[in-house]
């Protein structure tokens, strides 16, 4: 017996646990969780996104561990491999190319957002960065330098933006630096990596967390900040949007939806334990999220602004807060220069540990797939990377669009469709046992029916909801640049189906067989 076809491995437990946590602390975690929370009234939307955690999350994140085990054991990091071995019906393979474009998709953007944090921090490193303006009115002119500061570094304009040439080499560098790690292969490379740079991430924002809370100011202090976000209001539960914003954040978060669990999982050895280290890699994320990410942002804003003006600056979106109040607020305090630099070090370091997780899942197709060399497969996935970036840096409201396609919809559409392949089509016990097998611990198994029935339902409901909000929405869309950014996405997903054909060609029959 051919055991794993040669693939690589996790070399070590906690090596895995890390790279795993480091695949799902991101961006997300700090940028995208208090805008989320604070947009959807605070303490009103812990209740569902707890809720959400654990009938979408846990579940999910069992499953896609358990998939991307069973499909490593047999040569396969990828979906559409995967999902035929799971369910033999062509179908299957045309299914399983989102697994490949979506996680595509969000690098293309999530990449060059990652740059700008560290075009910021090498900024407030070097103290090229405006300081607070004097004798001010309101919150809106206070941050009127920080946001043009902002938007001279990434550009703007209605149709085309032109951004700085250091944003254009910064993004270049961040290339790179990402090439650089996962060439190194995924033991030498991305677990190595994971290994330095998840013990600093924690510490940094522990650093930050301590002087967000020594914050006091006339207008509020961080504590305040805290009774804002978890002070629950029950009335806003029946408020379907809250639920879709909740729901739609446990994907992002944990990663889920994307395909990067199932590759990252492939790397498994075939009787490790899965369970116990699923649970912890996920416990790892939402401690970051909600007691860090929770305690970063939001709080720091509140303080400094007063809880109306927070809110109001998060409904400008994760940009406006992370880019602009915050180091605002820095700014201002002792050292503050230098606090600006560690939280955009911060974002930088949980930006690269997922954007090397979103571009893993290319690089393993090549791999496995197309039997190509480490290398050729890194290089060839971010010369696709680097070229689809330009539509982001260029093209207005291309991001916003494939955020929502890939990393709104997409997942919570690709995570119903696993579900379904591996519970009902692979069959419900045997993905039972498939995910219990190895594990330290015995899943408890009202999951079973949760898993069955009560995710997929809610995961039903919850694409209706938003079917019925957004398609009116995007039909409506009128503007050139954004329908450029979906015919893009659609010949993207094309190519990816093509190559996935194309493969099946070239790798020996039986390697495609159980
Ligand atoms: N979970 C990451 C975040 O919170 C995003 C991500 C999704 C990373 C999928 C890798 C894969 O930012």
């Amino acid at each position: 017996m051919m055991q794993g076809y040669g693939r690589e491995r996790w070399a070590t437990r906690i090596g895995l646990i890390l790279a795993m946590a480091g695949n799902a602390v991101g961006l997300g975690n700090f940028l995208r969780f208090p805008v989320q929370a604070a947009e959807n009234g605070g303490g009103a939307f812990m209740i569902p996104y707890i809720i959400a955690f654990l009938i979408i999350g846990i579940p999910l994140m069992w499953i896609e561990w358990a998939i991307g085990r069973y499909g490593g054991a047999q040569g396969h990091g990828t979906t559409p491999a995967i999902f035929y071995l799971l369910w033999k019906n062509k179908l299957s393979k045309v299914v399983g190319v989102f697994g490949l474009w979506i996680p595509l998709v969000v690098i293309i953007y999530y990449v060059y957002i990652e740059s700008w944090t560290l075009g910021f921090a090498i900024k407030f490193l070097l103290n090229l960065v405006p300081q607070p303006p004097t004798e001010v009115e309101d919150t809106k002119d206070y941050l009127k330098p920080f946001e043009d500061f902002l938007i001279s570094y990434k550009g703007s304009g209605e149709e085309l933006i032109i951004p700085s040439l250091y944003a254009y080499v910064v993004f270049l560098i961040t290339m790179v630096i990402n090439v650089g790690i996962l060439i190194r292969g995924v033991s030498k490379g991305i677990e190595a990596f994971a290994k330095i740079a998840m013990p600093t991430l924690f510490i940094l924002a522990v650093v930050l967390v301590v002087r967000v809370f020594l914050l006091e100011t006339p207008n509020g202090t961080a504590l305040e900040g805290l009774n804002f976000l978890w002070k629950p209001d029950i009335s806003r539960l029946t408020d379907p949007g809250v639920w879709i914003a909740a729901s739609g954040q446990i994907f992002f978060t944990l990663s889920l939806g994307f395909g990067a669990i199932i590759t990252y999982a492939s790397y498994v050895r075939k009787n490790q334990d899965i369970t116990l280290s699923g649970l912890t890699a996920a416990s790892l994320n939402e401690t970051a999220e909600v007691v860090l990410g929770g305690s970063l942002a939001i709080p720091a804003a509140v303080a400094f602004f007063g809880v109306a003006n927070a809110i109001a600056i998060a409904k400008e979106g994760a940009f406006d807060l992370g880019f602009i109040s915050l180091p605002a607020i820095f700014v201002n305090m002792t050292a503050g220069n230098f606090l600006g630099f560690l939280w955009f070090f911060l974002l930088f370091f949980a930006g690269l540990t997922s954007s090397i997780a979103l571009m893993q899942p290319l690089i393993a197709f090549f791999e496995d797939e197309f039997g190509l060399s480490r290398r050729s497969s890194v290089l060839i996935t971010a010369g696709i990377v680097f070229f689809s970036a330009h539509l982001v840096i260029f093209l207005r409201g291309s991001l916003d669009e494939m955020d929502f396609w890939a990393g709104t919809i997409g997942v919570v559409f690709f995570g119903l469709l696993e579900m379904i392949i591996f519970l009902w089509i692979f069959g419900g016990q045997r993905a039972w046992e498939e995910i219990n097998r190895g594990g330290i611990i015995r899943v408890p198994k009202v999951y079973y029916y949760v898993m069955r029935y009560v995710t997929p339902i809610f995961l039903l409901v919850l694409l209706g909801a938003w079917g019925k909000e957004y398609i009116p929405k995007v039909i409506a869309e009128t503007h050139w640049t954004v329908w450029v950014t979906r015919f893009y996405l659609i010949g993207l997903f094309l190519f990816l189906t093509l190559l996935v054909f194309i493969a099946e060609r070239r790798r020996p029959k039986e390697a495609l067989s159980e």
